[in-house]
């Protein structure tokens, strides 16, 4: 069984702008976040991710930042949400109670008004010049960017500048120019980047499309793009090999790894996008029951995974023969990108609460998002006034293109999974204080929807994830356990079982998710059956093996023995 503290943890994601306003000011800030440090070790999470908070040009028009995915100061906090200072009181606050915090890093690009790129910009002879990516242009007056490449966000990736009269690269929107990792500068100062953090005592980091890093070094066009009708040139559909996943970009991840592991006890967890197989990579290479890349990479194929047996089956069984021991999946339903998970089960509870149950109670490392936990789910806002940048950059694809993208489970505007966390029924949903006016809309469901009033409910989505939270917190067989997907007459063909165990150990936890809309009753094949936790009720008991689970209703059972 494992000793490193990581592979048991629970994380939690928490955007900065829209946990708790202590000010007044319409988003959130660090002393909010330290007035809720208590709630979080209430509910039972452990590590704490931070969507970004260094400086950005958060006070520019929102469609000139992307929130802090745009750095402008890799070595300090926004004003906004306070300062060093406070950041160190936060990281001592959250080691007090037993807690974690990792910090999100976006290496791939910084924002347009870092001074690297103002100085990088400023003329081709610039000693920063080469920290970015600059090339000349194709055609007679070199105004035809030089090659097919395409943003991860559609349309073209070379932005033309002017002054210089060399288009930059940009692989996200056009004001987060992509750092040049081939200059060895770059490398060292991202590296004790790390290392800063690390000395104020963060304990890793999630490392922002850390799949994008590096590009093919002779710039040559991808060898496969189909024109869509959506962008000016090329579309999403693209082979990737130019600009995604190459191997000096997982060579990379294995030094900063090296660098974190000078520190000793941090982890980091990279966001890679595309198949099982291309993130397989990044855990580097396994020898002796450790790999040598990077710790954890989110494994997005959950997100719209649909809640039936058949589907729900095949999402584990990639993820255990992708991610096998001694690597772990790390289960991610929701996050700041992509419509909430409730809103893709059409805001059922029943399903959300099954959600949670298996999101707990699968091998691998969970990430919940916040609000989740409430069940917070998307509203519908006007796209006209969003305030996310991507979503204006998407503003005038046709009806087609946007249906298209939908289809993918993309959110066309990310506010919606943004809005203000729901602390209460009082005005502001207990965000911002009454004279406060939140970034973004709260939820007009939050009167129904909230902590404060699902603290009072035991039945509530908040108390489920409690339980199952507490359950998995002290088991090591949830914790640590292998799992196996378990077929036996006796389970209904909507029931999906798997068993979590640890070798040598006679108890073994069996996870039965009910899959449908039908009640189920059945005898579980098992010697001895205890029930541990159930979605649906606080005190479900067997009698004689015998289970009568609900519909969509998810259960933990403490067995022994073996199937027959
Ligand atoms: C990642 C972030 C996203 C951000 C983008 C550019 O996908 O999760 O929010 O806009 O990278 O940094």
């Amino acid at each position: 069984m494992s000793d490193l503290w990581w592979e048991k943890t629970v994380i939690y994601q928490i955007y900065p702008r829209s946990f708790m306003d202590t000010t007044g000011s319409g988003t959130g800030d660090i002393a909010g976040i330290i007035s809720k440090l208590d709630y979080l070790k209430e509910l039972g999470i452990e590590t704490i991710w931070l969507s970004p908070m260094y400086p950005s040009p958060t006070d520019k028009p929102y469609h000139l930042h992307d929130c802090g995915y745009d750095i402008s100061n890799y070595r300090d906090i926004n004003t906004e949400y306070g300062d060093l200072e406070q950041f160190d009181q936060l990281v001592a606050e959250i080691h007090q109670r037993g807690l974690r915090i990792v910090m999100d890093l976006v290496l791939n690009h910084t924002s347009a008004e870092h001074p690297w790129f103002v100085e990088s910009r400023s003329s081709r002879d610039n000693p920063k010049r080469d920290w970015y990516i600059w090339k000349d242009g194709r055609g007679k007056n070199g105004k035809k960017p030089p090659n097919n490449w395409t943003a991860m966000i559609t349309g073209d990736a070379w932005k033309y500048d002017e002054h210089t009269q060399q288009f930059f690269y940009h692989e996200f929107l056009d004001f987060q120019p992509d750092l040049n990792y081939r200059n060895p500068e770059v490398q060292e100062e991202m590296l004790n980047t790390i290392r800063f953090w690390l000395n104020r005592g963060v304990d890793g980091f999630r490392l922002d499309i850390i799949h994008a890093l590096f590009e093919d070094e002779q710039c040559r066009d991808e060898p496969f793009a189909i024109p869509l009708p959506f962008t000016s040139k090329y579309g999403l559909i693209k082979k990737t090999e130019r600009q995604l996943h190459l191997p000096e970009t997982i060579d990379f991840c294995k030094r900063i790894r090296e660098t974190v592991d000078e520190f000793g006890g941090k982890f980091l967890v990279g966001e890679v996008h595309g198949p099982a197989e291309d993130q397989r990579k990044y855990f580097g290479d396994v020898a002796n029951g450790k790999s040598d890349g990077l710790n954890l990479v989110f494994y997005f194929n959950s997100l719209n995974t649909l809640l039936n047996v058949k589907k729900v089956k095949s999402l584990i069984k990639t993820a255990e023969s992708s991610f096998a021991d001694p690597l772990l999946p790390t289960w991610v339903f929701s996050n700041h990108d992509f419509p909430r998970r409730i809103f893709r089960l059409k805001n059922d509870i029943k399903k959300a609460k099954l959600n949670a149950a298996l999101q707990l109670s699968l091998r691998g490392v969970p990430c919940i998002y916040y609000g989740e936990e409430i069940g917070m789910s998307n509203p519908t806002l006007d796209p006209k006034t969003s305030k996310d940048a991507l979503s204006h950059h998407l503003r005038l694809l046709p009806a087609v293109s946007r249906n298209l993208i939908r289809h993918f489970g993309l959110l066309l505007n990310r506010d919606e999974a943004r809005t203000p966390m729901q602390w209460s029924s009082t005005e502001n949903a207990g965000f911002s204080p009454p004279e406060g006016l939140p970034w973004l809309p709260v939820n007009d469901n939050f009167k129904r929807c909230n902590v404060e009033q699902q603290e009072k409910n035991p039945g509530s989505l908040l108390h489920c994830y409690k339980r199952f939270l507490k359950l998995r917190n002290n088991s090591p067989v949830l914790q640590s356990g292998a799992l196996k997907i378990i077929e036996h007459p006796n389970f209904p063909s909507s029931v999906l079982a798997y068993e979590r165990y640890l070798v040598d150990a006679p108890a073994k936890c069996l996870v039965l998710l009910n899959l449908s809309n039908r009640a189920e009753h059945f005898s579980v094949p098992y010697q001895n059956g205890e029930i541990l936790a159930s979605t649906l009720s606080q005190s479900k008991v067997m009698v004689a093996n015998k289970i009568a689970l609900e519909a969509w209703e998810a259960v933990i059972i403490e067995v022994e023995g073996i199937a027959s």
